[in-house]
C-alpha cells in the first residue's frame, strides 16, 4: 500500500456538553446520549496507524472531558501499544472548554503530552460562554504544570471590534491563540447581536494585524496572523484545497469532519473496513469530492482571490455550510481579509527589504519571508 506521510483524525467520544454557549453550531446535538465505545476508538487508531506513520489525533465533541480520565487513560495506553507494535508516532490534541480540566483528567493528558486546545475568549468570554473564573483558574493551573496550550478564541461582534485589545490581553498573559470568527450557524443564528459585521470586522482586523506585524514585544504565537503573513497573491493560502479530514463520531461511524457533510456522508464503521483507504475510495467519499468540486466551480473559478485561496476559505469552507447565502458571505469576508493581508504584507516586506527589520515582529518576519 502507498505510504501516506500523515493522517489527521478526529475522535468525538460524545456530543454532550456541560456548557451552554450562546453561539454553538452544535447546540442541537448536545442532548445526544451516544458515547463512543472505547473499542471502536481503538480500532480507528489501529486503522490510522496502518495508514500512516505520523498520526495526529484530535479529541473533540461535544465536550470530550465528559468521558472522564479512565476513558483517556485506556485510549492512550492503547495508543502506546499500537505505536510500539507498528512503529508509528501519535500526537494528541484535546479540544475543551476547560471546565473539567483538572485532577486526574489533567494528569492523564499531561502524562500523554496532549496539546490542550482551550476554547476561551479572554476579556470577552462572558459574551458567549459561562463560568469564566473557573475556566481561567483551570487554565492557570494547567500552565503551571507545563501544559502546552493554545487558546481557541471565538470572535463575536464585540470581541471582533476590539481585536487589538484582545490580542494585547493574550500577549500579556503569554497564551498562544487562534482566532475563530463566529459563524452564523446553529445557536449563533438566533443571536443577531453576536454576529460580526463585515466592514467593522475588516477595519478592526486591519488595525490589529498591522499592530501585530510591528509588535516587537510579541511573546505569543497567534497562528491566525502567522497564516495571514504567509498569504501571497499568486500562491495558495494553503497548499491543499481539501484535506482528507475525517472524524469518528459518537455513533461509531466515520464521517467527514464538520457539519452538515458529516451527516450526509457516512464513510463506514471502523469494525467493517480493512483500511482508511476504503473510506477514501468509497462511492460515498467520491460523491462528497464531486459535491465540493461543484462548489469550487461556482465559487472559485471566477473569484479574484482564487490565487491565494483556491477554496480553502479562511472563514468557513464548503464543508461547513449548505447555505448559499452563508457561502457568499464567507467568500466576501475572506476576500476582504486577503486584501488586508496582501496590502499589509507588501508594506511590511518592503520595510524588511529596506533594512527596517528592528521595527518588525520577529514572528511576523519568519512568516513574511516564507517561500519568497
Ligand atoms: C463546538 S466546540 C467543541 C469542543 C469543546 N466542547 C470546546 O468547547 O472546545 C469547538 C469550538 O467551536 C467553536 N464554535 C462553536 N460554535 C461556533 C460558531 N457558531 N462559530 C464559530 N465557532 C464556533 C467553539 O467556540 C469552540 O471553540
Amino acid at each position: 500500500m502507498e505510504e501516506n506521510n500523515e493522517i489527521a483524525i478526529t475522535i468525538k467520544p460524545t456530543m454532550s456538553c456541560n456548557m451552554r454557549c450562546r453561539h454553538c453550531f452544535n447546540a442541537d446535538l448536545r442532548k445526544q446520549r451516544d458515547s463512543l465505545p472505547l473499542s471502536t476508538a481503538v480500532r480507528f487508531l489501529e486503522l490510522a496507524a496502518d495508514f500512516s506513520r505520523d498520526v495526529k489525533v484530535t479529541l473533540h465533541g461535544g465536550e470530550p472531558s465528559l468521558m472522564g480520565a479512565a476513558y483517556y487513560r485506556e485510549l492512550f495506553r492503547n495508543e502506546q501499544r499500537i505505536a510500539a507494535e507498528k512503529g508509528v508516532v501519535f500526537a494528541n490534541r484535546f479540544t475543551t472548554n476547560a471546565l473539567l480540566l483538572k485532577g486526574e483528567l489533567l494528569d492523564v493528558l499531561l502524562a500523554n503530552d496532549a496539546r490542550l486546545k482551550i476554547s476561551f475568549d479572554g476579556p470577552f468570554n462572558d459574551d458567549l460562554r459561562e463560568k469564566t473564573e473557573i475556566v481561567k483558574k483551570n487554565i492557570s493551573e494547567a500552565r503551571v504544570r507545563g501544559a502546552k496550550i493554545i487558546i481557541l478564541c471565538t470572535l463575536a461582534r464585540n470581541a471582533s471590534n476590539h481585536l487589538l485589545e484582545l490580542y494585547k490581553w493574550f500577549n500579556e498573559w503569554g497564551l498562544d491563540i487562534k482566532l475563530l470568527p463566529i459563524e452564523p450557524r446553529g445557536f449563533a443564528l438566533f443571536n443577531n447581536n453576536l454576529l460580526l459585521q463585515e466592514d467593522e470586522f475588516a477595519n478592526a482586523l486591519k488595525t490589529a494585524y498591522n499592530y501585530w506585524l510591528h509588535d516587537t514585544k510579541c511573546q505569543i504565537s497567534c497562528t491566525t496572523f502567522e497564516d495571514f503573513a504567509m498569504i501571497r497573491s499568486t500562491q495558495q493560502y494553503k497548499p491543499f484545497w481539501f484535506r482528507r479530514e475525517i472524524a469518528l463520531n459518537p455513533d461509531g461511524h466515520i464521517h467527514p469532519f464538520g457539519r452538515p457533510n458529516d451527516i450526509r456522508y457516512d464513510l463506514g464503521r471502523p469494525e467493517d473496513i480493512n483500511s482508511l483507504e476504503d473510506c477514501f475510495q468509497s462511492d460515498v467519499y467520491k460523491n462528497l469530492m464531486n459535491f465540493l468540486k461543484g462548489k469550487r466551480a461556482v465559487y472559485c473559478e471566477a473569484c479574484p482571490a482564487c490565487g491565494s485561496c483556491n477554496g480553502v476559505c479562511l472563514f468557513m469552507g464548503y464543508m461547513y455550510t449548505d447555505s448559499e447565502a452563508l457561502l457568499q458571505r464567507s467568500c466576501r469576508i475572506s476576500r476582504k481579509i486577503f486584501d488586508i493581508a496582501l496590502e499589509s504584507n507588501d508594506i511590511a516586506y518592503n520595510d524588511w527589504l529596506s533594512g527596517k527589520q528592528k521595527s518588525l515582529n520577529p514572528r511576523a518576519i519568519q512568516a513574511l519571508l516564507y517561500d519568497r
